[in-house]
């Protein structure tokens, strides 16, 4: 198992290309299974959960070539990818698969919608949280889908003519299960309203693809989304949007070692609170022709309280990093998380640094502590993991992050894009 090495200490100062969002790419993608007609997607990650949804995608009839070719390019950043499903081979989607990623549970959507029935693996439980689907099930059955839960599998089948459009409120905002049921209903019979809808880019990066396809939605980006529903959809082709995530990660590894990036090629509208907050904690952010320019100022780091919550709010998946930040700060900061229960692993690594962080339910209370010292770390998750990373990068001596592979699902390149910037971090491989 690989293993990164760090030795921490050296300001980051370069250049650091922003790749396309993963959490935008993995629903784009499902997205083919709609269309009989070739979706070609450019700017697509190079990452685990990338090559895992492929594996899936061909296990239903997707035919994939990557930059035209069929072979796979294993050294390359983001990539333009066509994916062609002709006809649904399987609408099956097996536990062996979807055990291993949660996304891949969103086929459900494409595969009742085309083909009227969709026999789908429970994702099961995450090192996150408990995660249920009980909102996608809800919202399909609005559709018209009847629903069965059979031996670890969802059931599901259309009316006879197909989905049938209807009003659906979300109880809850969940950005997959508003996927799901924008996928679903771009091919149901009617209209579908869905309220209190995710609003996050990626969503509407969804919608833009789908209505390139000839799909009718409109609202994306609001808390009510309107589809109208078509009898078939067509190919495309759409650009994923630069990965906010990896941004904010780069951003706050700047502020905690000191320096000065530019982060290529992404959008600081995609992540405004997040910035918001950085700027507060210290760091200059500024908008650059060719992205964001993030430069530490001399003050050191202020602390910030923050709670997490769905787009527009500070995004959970930057929790763990920001966290990371504030144990350098100079005072006392409370993080407090409230989209998934169990988001605090990276605590008591975090602790093996030298960081005094104290958890008293949903809530991290942070005292920041004058330096950190390197060490053994490891984590369940990717976030969790990253933010080991950018607190090592800020630690005296040597920090090694185990299990790598939760990197690989979720950041291109990583210590490519940082060694550039003089950051000393090695990959060792067993
Ligand atoms: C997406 O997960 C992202 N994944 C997550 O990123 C991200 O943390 C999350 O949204 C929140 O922003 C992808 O886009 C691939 P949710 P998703 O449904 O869609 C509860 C990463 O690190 N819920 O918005 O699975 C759920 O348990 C990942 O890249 C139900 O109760 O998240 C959670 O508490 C991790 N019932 C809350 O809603 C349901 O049926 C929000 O989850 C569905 C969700």
């Amino acid at each position: 198992m690989d293993r990164i090495k760090i030795s921490g200490g050296n300001e980051l100062r370069g250049i650091i290309p922003i790749s396309g969002a993963k959490n935008a790419a993995l629903p784009l993608m499902i997205a083919s299974l709609l269309t009989s007609d070739t979706l070609t997607l450019e700017n697509v990650p190079h990452l685990a959960d990338v090559e895992g949804l492929m594996r899936i995608l061909g296990n239903h009839g997707v035919d994939i070539a990557v930059n035209g070719r069929r072979e796979r390019q294993e050294d390359g950043y983001s990539r333009t990818i066509h994916f062609t499903c002709r006809t649904i081979a399987d609408t099956t989607a097996p536990y062996e698969l979807v055990s291993k990623m949660r996304a891949s549970f969103w086929v459900i959507g494409p595969l009742l919608a085309r083909e009227g029935r969709a026999r789908v693996s429970l994702p099961g439980g995450c090192a996150i949280g408990t995660r249920p689907v009980d909102l996608f099930l809800e919202g399909l059955a609005a559709l018209g889908a009847e629903i069965e839960i059979d031996g670890g599998y969802v059931n599901a089948t259309a009316p006879k003519g197909g989905l049938i459009g209807n009003h659906y409120r979300f109880p809850k905002v969940s950005v997959g299960a508003t996927h799901v049921m924008m996928m679903a209903a771009t091919l149901a019979n009617g209209t579908t309203v869905i309220e209190n809808a995710a609003r996050e880019p990626e969503v509407v990066d969804l919608a833009n693809c789908l209505n390139a396809m000839g799909a009718k939605v409109s609202g994306a980006g609001t808390k009510t989304i309107t589809v109208e529903g078509v009898t078939s959809l067509s190919g495309a082709r759409h650009r994923v949007l630069p990965d906010r995530i990896e941004t904010g990660t780069y951003a706050m590894a700047v502020a905690m070692t000191g320096g000065d990036v530019t982060l290529e090629g992404t959008d600081g509208a995609l992540l405004e609170n997040a910035l918001d907050t950085l700027r507060q904690a210290g760091a200059e952010i500024t908008e650059t022709p060719s992205g964001l320019r993030v430069v530490r100022n001399g003050n050191g780091i202020q602390p910030v309280d923050v709670v997490t919550e769905p787009f527009p709010g500070f995004p959970t998946d930057l929790q763990a990093q920001f966290m990371a930040l504030m144990t350098r700060s100079s005072g006392v900061s409370h993080i407090t998380e409230t989209i998934f229960e169990n988001r605090f692993m990276h605590v008591q690594e975090l602790a093996r640094l030298g960081a005094r962080i104290s958890l008293s339910g949903q809530m991290a209370r942070v005292e920041g502590v004058s330096r950190l010292k390197g060490a053994p770390v490891m984590a369940t998750d990717l976030r969790a993991s990253v933010s080991l990373v950018i607190a090592g990068l800020a630690a005296e001596g040597e920090t090694v992050v185990n299990r790598v592979y939760h990197l690989d699902r979720g950041f291109e390149r990583l210590e490519e894009k940082l060694t550039r910037c003089g950051a000393i971090v090695q990959r060792v491989s067993e």
